[in-house]
Parts: C-alpha cells; structure tokens; sequence
C-alpha cells in the first residue's frame, strides 16, 4: 500500500470518527426547541426532529434539512423552507432560537408564513451569527421596508433572497429614506440580492440595504427584480452597483426604445434577462435604431 494510500485511509478514518461523534448536543436541543417554538406557533413544520431523536437516531447532522460541517460536526445550513406558499398559521420568528448555531451559515425560511417577530427578536439579532452568509425569506408576508430595516445590520450577508407573491401587495414607498439606512452600516459582502414581486419601480427602496447610494452595495454582482414594475430609466441607475454581473428583470414595464449606451455602460454586466417586457428596439449613440443588441454575451428578450 502506498502512501497516498494510507493517508486516504487515515483521512476516512477520522471522518468517520468525527460522524460518528455526531452533532453537538447543544445544537440538537436547539434543534428540537426550535420545532417545539414552530409547532406552537407555526402549527406545522415540515420536518420532524423529535420523531427521530425519539427513536434513538440522536445524530442530528443526518436529521432531515439539517446540514452539518464535516469538519467540526457543527451546523452550517437550515432547509426551513416550504414548497407550498403560506405554510402554516402566522408565524412570529425569534432570533434567539437560532444564535445556538454558532457555525449557520444558510438560513432558508421562504413560504413559512412569518409575519414578524417576538419583542426584540427580530432579525437583526442574527447579526450574532458571524459566518451566516445566505439567507432566504421569500414569499413570507412581512412589509418589504420592515424586511430590509432588520436584515441590513448583518453585515457578513452575501446572498439574501426576498419576494412577494402575486397575491400579495404592499405599500412601498418609493422614497429612499436616510434615516432608514443611518442604523446600518450597509451591506457591503452582498453580493447576490433578490427582490421579486413587490411592484417597486424605483431602485432607491434598495438603497436602505446599504447606507446610501454610493457606499454600500458595491459589491453586488446579481441583481434579481422579477415582477416589479421598472421602466427603461432602470438601467442608468444601476450605475451604483459597479460590479454587477448578472440582471433578472423578468415582467417589469420596460417598454418602447431602449438606449444601449446605459446598457453597456454596466460594464461588468455578463447576463441580461429582459422577457415580458414590451421593448420594441435598442437605440445606439448616433440615435440611429438598431435591432441588433451589443451587450452582455448572454441576454433573453420577449
Ligand atoms: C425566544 O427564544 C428564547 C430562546 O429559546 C426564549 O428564551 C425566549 O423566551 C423567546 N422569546 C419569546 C418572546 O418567546
Ligand atoms: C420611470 O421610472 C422612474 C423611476 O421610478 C420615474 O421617475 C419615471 O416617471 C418613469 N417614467 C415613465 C415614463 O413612466
């Protein structure tokens, strides 16, 4: 046996000896009073953690939705999302449920029905959670201005995921409000954002995400705004967001003659996704018109 060999060998040893171990035990009682909180106020969870600690299969790291490090036997990733849009009564969430998951890093929580929080257990308070990089509240009914007041102050965010359904319609100020953003410091690791469905039609709304204008977002790289109601002025005012690559602007208003100068101007912009619009052409420079679109490599229309 070579050496590659016998270190493969020693390699598989140890993990089996850190599964083995199984999850920590701190984390698996937080796992079961956060579906005991659920039960009680969500009235239906998806998974059934008590079930499987028990029938003796303690190991929470192989509990269905619960993802594990390999390496420290920690939990890094709650599924909690649900296929099925309003999942369960009203749900209040409580951030404390989850600071036990000193390692979370993917917090997914779309169509659970929350449509706020405890006394001072809202989301903001997952500021504690120094590595959690993703999270997702798609599809919850909560007012988009209330979502992004609490989400901006954790700072290490690189991927946060929000939508309305269409049954859903909210009052969003279309006014970017400064007093908003001075609690936060502004989002700068983000570097994917989804804001789908909320009928906003002006970038500003976004702005409380990132203390302003010009300081944070930078970062961001794909920009998702489905089902809003954008019109062509959209893409002269993405020039904020220099390191953008990727934009979803699927059923917006675009309509009519579109300038490809703002277009291009996004230099960085690799992807462009533009169906169910009704644009008729791209105007180029010259004020010429032109059917032929020069931008990113890769872009979708009607
Ligand atoms: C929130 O959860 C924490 C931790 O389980 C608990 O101590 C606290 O009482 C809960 N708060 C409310 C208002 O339920
Ligand atoms: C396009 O959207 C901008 C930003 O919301 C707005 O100020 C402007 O009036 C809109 N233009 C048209 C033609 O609707």
């Amino acid at each position: 046996m070579g050496m590659g060999n016998i270190k493969l060998l020693l390699l598989a040893f140890f993990l089996i000896v850190i599964v083995a171990n199984g999850c920590w035990e701190e984390e698996r009682n937080a796992l079961l009073e956060l579906q005991a909180n659920i039960m009680s106020s969500n009235g239906e969870l998806l998974v059934d953690w008590e079930g499987y600690n028990a029938n003796g299969f303690i190991d929470c790291c192989f509990w269905e939705s619960v993802k594990c490090s390999l390496e420290t036997g920690r939990v890094i990733k709650l599924s909690l999302g649900s296929e099925r849009f309003g999942s369960g009564d009203d749900w209040r969430f409580n951030a404390s449920l989850f600071l036990p998951f000193k390692s979370l890093q993917f917090l997914l929580l779309s169509n659970r029905n929350i449509i706020g929080w405890t006394k001072n257990e809202g989301f903001s308070k997952l500021s504690q959670l120094p590595n959690l990089i993703e999270v997702d509240l798609q599809f919850n009914p909560i007012h988009p201005k209330v979502l992004l007041s609490s989400l901006c102050s954790i700072s290490s965010l690189e991927v946060l995921k929000l939508g309305a359904d269409a049954d859903t319609s909210f009052s969003i100020p279309t006014t970017y409000n400064s007093r908003m953003s001075k609690k936060c410091g502004g989002l700068t690791n983000l570097r994917q954002l989804w804001f789908e469905g909320y009928g906003i039609s002006d970038i500003n709304t976004l702005f409380a995400l990132g203390g302003g204008a010009n300081s944070g977002l930078r970062n961001l790289e794909k920009l998702n705004l489905n089902y809003n109601n954008f019109n062509s002025t959209i893409f002269s005012s993405l020039k904020v967001f220099p390191s953008l690559k990727q934009l979803e602007l699927v059923d917006n208003k675009i309509n009519g003659n579109i300038k490809m100068n703002d277009i291009i101007a996004l230099s960085n912009l690799k992807h462009l996704d533009l169906r169910g619009n009704n644009i008729e052409r791209f105007v180029t420079t010259k004020g010429s018109l032109s059917n032929k679109f020069c931008g990113p490599s890769s872009a979708q229309f009607n």
